[in-house]
């Protein structure tokens, strides 16, 4: 099975958990596109939710496909969040931010009574890291801030290389900021690293969602299989 019908297969399971009436938080990336692609005829055929989206792209897609929208300032608290994944473990602790939303994501999630995510069967690892951990930082101190990381990760025996995204031309996120690709190859401890890294200044979010997925549907060339958090 192409990718492209793993993601569709796997947003179309997500789907039976959105009911009328629901306030979600809608994700960003190829796979949450296709969920707003089927939310949209849903709504077309008269099932009635409010989306806060998680990007700018995502709210443009919602807008053009008629997927009513609201800001968490209207409705600060959300039923369920449907987002995707750049990696997914047993405990559905998570990386994301490939996309670069992951600041909006994070947000929107943890004002969200339960989170989805959606993915294919690629996603799921024994270890998080085999993915850049994106992490996005303040323009202002730059240099330091990806020295911090460096260290603060080192303390923790995790090494890699930590690069700019976008490089010479730097990606800029919707909040303004600027995102450090961390290749750390493995992280065994996502609690330690995830405190860590919020103690930098600099530091406004990382890509680990820790204790936010309460399910994952998984869509894998022999099916679609849900996940729920091993520990957590
Ligand atoms: C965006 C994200 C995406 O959910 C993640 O990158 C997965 O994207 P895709 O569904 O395209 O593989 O975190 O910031």
């Amino acid at each position: 099975m192409d990718p492209r019908t793993l993601k569709i297969e796997a947003a179309r399971a997500a789907l039976a958990y959105v009911a009328d009436g629901m306030k979600i938080g809608i994700g960003t990336g190829s796979t949450a596109e296709e969920f707003v692609r089927l939310l949209a005829e849903k709504v077309k055929g008269g099932l009635r939710v409010v989306g806060v989206p998680t990007s700018e792209r995502t709210a443009a897609l919602c807008r053009e496909l008629g997927v009513k929208l609201t800001t968490l300032d209207d409705e600060p608290s959300l039923d369920l969040t449907v987002d995707g994944a750049d990696e997914v473990d047993a405990d559905l602790t998570l990386i994301k931010g490939g996309g670069g939303a992951l600041l909006r994501e994070k947000i929107v999630a943890a004002a969200s009574g339960a989170m989805i995510v959606i993915a294919d069967g690629s996603k799921v690892v024994d270890t998080l890291g085999r993915f850049s951990l994106p992490i996005e930082v303040n323009r202002f101190g730059l240099g330091a801030t990806r020295l911090a990381v460096q260290r603060a990760a080192e303390k923790l025996g995790v090494r890699g290389q930590i690069i700019l995204r976008g490089g010479e031309n730097p990606f800029v996120t919707d909040g303004g900021h600027f995102i450090l690709d961390a290749s750390f190859g493995r992280i065994p401890d996502a609690r330690a690293l995830s405190a860590a890294l919020h103690a930098i200044p600099g530091v406004v979010e990382h890509g680990l969602f820790i204790g936010l997925a309460k399910r994952a549907v998984i869509a894998f060339s022999d099916g679609v299989r849900q996940m729920t958090p091993a520990r957590n």
